[in-house]
């Protein structure tokens, strides 16, 4: 997923590049607007930790790019290109990641990687099984 602070900052083509450039093939994509009911859902596991109430508001700030990626060990490959959750870390620790390109903290990160293929399974199944609820936005 490239998050709102991804797609607003034009940073879609670069991470695209690096995508296939790493190999993957993007089978599906799509934009949507998610509304707070979605996010909650999709981060119920953080729902108790003290960010919970920011990560809703930043994850709702404006749309958001779901793509399902494929290619041979794509989850822990996706992982390593990303980086660490802490872009103020990875641009030190990780400066070829993603997060190191366009995040800025361990919250405003830019993108988002499912941490195992049982999650990977979930979160392909609630972004593109019609599980969630937000505004669809028409690719120009
Ligand atoms: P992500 O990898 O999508 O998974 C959970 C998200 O919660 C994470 O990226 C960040 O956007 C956010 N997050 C994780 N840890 C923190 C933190 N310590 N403070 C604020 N936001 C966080």
């Amino acid at each position: 997923m490239i998050k709102p602070d991804g797609l607003s900052g034009n940073y879609t083509d670069r991470i695209k590049n690096l995508i296939s450039d790493s190999g993957f093939t993007i089978c599906k994509e799509r934009i949507i607007q998610l509304d707070e009911e979605s996010v909650m859902s999709f981060y119920a596991e953080h729902s108790s930790r003290s960010f919970f109430g920011s990560l809703v508001k930043y994850m709702t700030s404006g749309p958001v790019l779901l793509m399902i990626l494929e290619k041979e060990n794509a989850v822990a490959d996706w992982r390593a290109l990303i980086g660490p959750t802490d872009a103020s870390k990875a641009k030190v620790t990780h400066p070829h990641s993603i997060r190191a390109l366009c995040g800025l903290d361990s919250e405003k990160n830019c993108v988002h990687g499912s941490d195992s293929p049982q999650s990977a399974q979930r979160e392909i199944s609630f972004f593109f099984e019609e599980k969630i609820s937000g505004r669809i936005v028409p690719k120009h």
